[in-house]
């Protein structure tokens, strides 16, 4: 399943290319049909860098986002780039080497790209509870209370070993918590929430102490986004 979905994902921009492009689709010659390359950016920051203090420090988002984020963008525009060029030359082997970056790189674009608008400043009226009613619905529905969530959703993101994400996802209605490795990126379901639990995320402010960490990303949850996301609105999905 995670092979399929792992190629699946390498061959996203090409099933994309021939559904968006008729002559692509219905064009059929004895070489491969040229493969549209497509350029991944960095997406602004949706606040200040000093806007998540002091639960995030200055220095993790600037580092986080300009150098981090950044690198994932760079590396998955080459491999893309690299792949459109492998299937010109209809170079298989090439193909398949390269569908590891794509994974990695594309899924650290995809999860980052969803994280910054999944928190906000602790000032603003997005961080409070009271800014996802039908989230918080569904939460104390499923769960009997926010606590008992939020306790759930601590267990699972102190649990993850090594570096990986935490999220909640919206599945068929209901409230599902889950754990990707290193940049796994969720692929069923809708993504309410995520938090970044690899060390780059919090080491040069709370060193070992995930604990603190955790405690400081409720002070910034963006609430107002996960309502958005609840209610099936796309907020921070990289658009191919
Ligand atoms: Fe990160």
């Amino acid at each position: 399943m995670q092979l399929l979905s792992s190629l699946l994902f390498a061959q996203l921009p090409s099933l994309i290319a021939n559904l968006t492009s008729p002559t692509a689709a219905s064009t059929v010659t004895a070489t491969a049909p040229a493969m549209a390359t497509h350029t991944f950016t960095l997406p602004p920051l949706p606040y200040e860098y000093n806007a998540l203090e002091p639960h995030i420090s200055e220095q993790i988002m600037k580092l986080h986002h300009d150098k981090h984020h950044q690198a994932y963008v760079t590396n998955l525009n080459a491999a893309t780039a690299s792949q459109s060029e492998a299937f010109k030359n209809n170079d298989v082997k090439a193909e398949i080497a390269l569908q590891s970056a794509i994974k990695f790189h594309g899924g650290g674009h995809i999860n980052h790209s969803l994280f910054w608008p999944s928190l906000c400043p602790s000032s603003s009226p997005c961080s409070s509870p009271s800014s996802a009613p039908s989230f918080v619905a569904a939460i104390e529905s499923q769960y009997g209370s926010l606590d008992t969530f939020k306790d759930a959703y601590n267990k699972l993101l102190m649990g993850i070993q090594g570096s990986g994400w935490g999220w909640i996802v919206k599945r068929n209605g209901r409230i599902e918590m889950e754990v990707t490795k290193d940049q796994d990126p969720i692929t069923t379901g809708e993504v309410v929430l995520g938090v970044d639990m690899w060390e780059h995320a919090y080491y040069l402010q709370y060193w070992n102490d995930k604990a603190a960490y955790i405690k400081g990303v409720w002070e910034v949850i963006n609430w107002e986004t996960a309502e958005k996301r609840w209610g099936g609105k796309k907020v921070g999905d990289v658009r191919v």
